[in-house]
């Protein structure tokens, strides 16, 4: 029966026939599904993002981004890839903490632009284009990007997403959609204005000019600036620093901090002492306590 739907779905018309449908619906589901098993693997592999769970605990769940040859552009595939990627990672009890990374030169070169040339109007409307990109910035568990090259456009706004941000020193930013006619799309226009403010906010957007890491820093949309080699070791010891924490607590400070942007101060300050009364709740907050006052490392349960 195994080989019979591996045949379906690896031929996406007889697969279609077969269910004697042509829904949208249908056919997302065969793309992929032919994802899934194009590599031939015996466990499920993705075409376009590779998953791995690393650190000393394996409780990191390494994400890269795999398209090297286009700059790891963001074409639907990718994007769908990465979703489901980040929904397996987070439905993992064993995962404390993303990371966020790039194959090659790029960490992203942003959206398809070849995918996206002879769309209409009309078409990015009705299907929603774009909608779907928010599934990182929705994920209950921290988010690392590891930039380690080109953050482009859809790549710069997918690191936002990202809870932190760590990039390699040859990592280049920007939002060059206005060179190609079009402007931000996935939050460049609204989350750059937060971390720099107006005038960089402005500048990046209307003029399109790429700035360095070091910039990035100082604008505040990066919190590390490496070299290479070391970008990814030092983004997987956070994500095992983090994760050495409460996943419970972790979660909930990570909520209070997002509603800050939500949020006026008065709102977000009642969130946070609600949030911060909820802790008690639970029995990592009494362990944590227990432990500094035992003088000992505590032993969080996750409960
Ligand atoms: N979409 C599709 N293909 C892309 C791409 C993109 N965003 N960026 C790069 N590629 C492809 C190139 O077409 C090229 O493919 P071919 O070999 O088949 O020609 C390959 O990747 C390598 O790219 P280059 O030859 O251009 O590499 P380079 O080193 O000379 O230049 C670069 C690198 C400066 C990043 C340049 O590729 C570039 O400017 N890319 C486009 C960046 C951009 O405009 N991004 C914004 C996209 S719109 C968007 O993201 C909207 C949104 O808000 C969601």
């Amino acid at each position: 029966m195994a080989g019979v739907i591996r045949k379906l779905i690896q031929n996406p018309v007889t697969f279609s026939k077969f269910f004697t449908s042509h829904s949208v619906g249908i056919n997302a589901n065969v793309a992929a599904a032919q994802r899934l098993f194009s590599t031939g693997a015996t466990h499920l592999q993705r075409e376009f993002v590779l998953t791995e769970k690393t650190g000393s605990k394996k409780n990191i769940g390494l994400i890269t981004l795999n398209r090297p040859k286009a700059l790891n552009a963001l074409c639907d595939g990718l994007m769908r890839d990465l979703s489901d990627a980040v929904e397996e990672f987070e439905k993992d009890r064993e995962i404390a903490t993303l990371i966020i990374t790039g194959q090659g030169k790029a960490f992203a070169a942003g959206a398809d632009i070849k995918e996206m040339q002879t769309l209409t109007f009309a078409e990015v409307v009705t299907g929603g284009f774009l909608s779907h990109w928010l599934r990182v910035s929705q994920c209950r568990k921290p988010v690392i990007a590891a930039v380690n090259g080109y953050a482009l456009g859809g790549g710069c706004e997918l690191m936002m997403m990202c809870d932190i941000a760590y990039a390699s020193e040859t990592a280049k930013f920007g939002q060059p959609e206005i060179l190609i006619g079009t402007i931000p799309g996935a939050g460049g226009t609204q989350r750059i204005i937060k971390l720099a403010g107006k005038s960089k906010a402005m500048e990046i957007c209307l003029s399109g000019n790429q700035f360095s890491a070091a910039e990035a820093e100082k604008m505040g949309l990066v919190s590390k600036v490496l070299p290479p080699d070391q970008l990814l070791p030092e983004a997987i010891k956070l994500a095992e620093k983090i994760g050495s924490n409460s996943k419970i607590i972790v979660g909930l400070c990570k909520e209070a901090v997002n509603r800050a942007y939500e949020t006026t101060l008065t709102e977000g300050l009642n969130f946070e002492r609600r949030i911060f009364h909820s802790t008690f709740a639970t029995e990592d907050r009494q362990e944590g306590m227990s432990a500094f006052i035992e003088k000992r490392p505590p032993n969080f349960q996750d409960k």
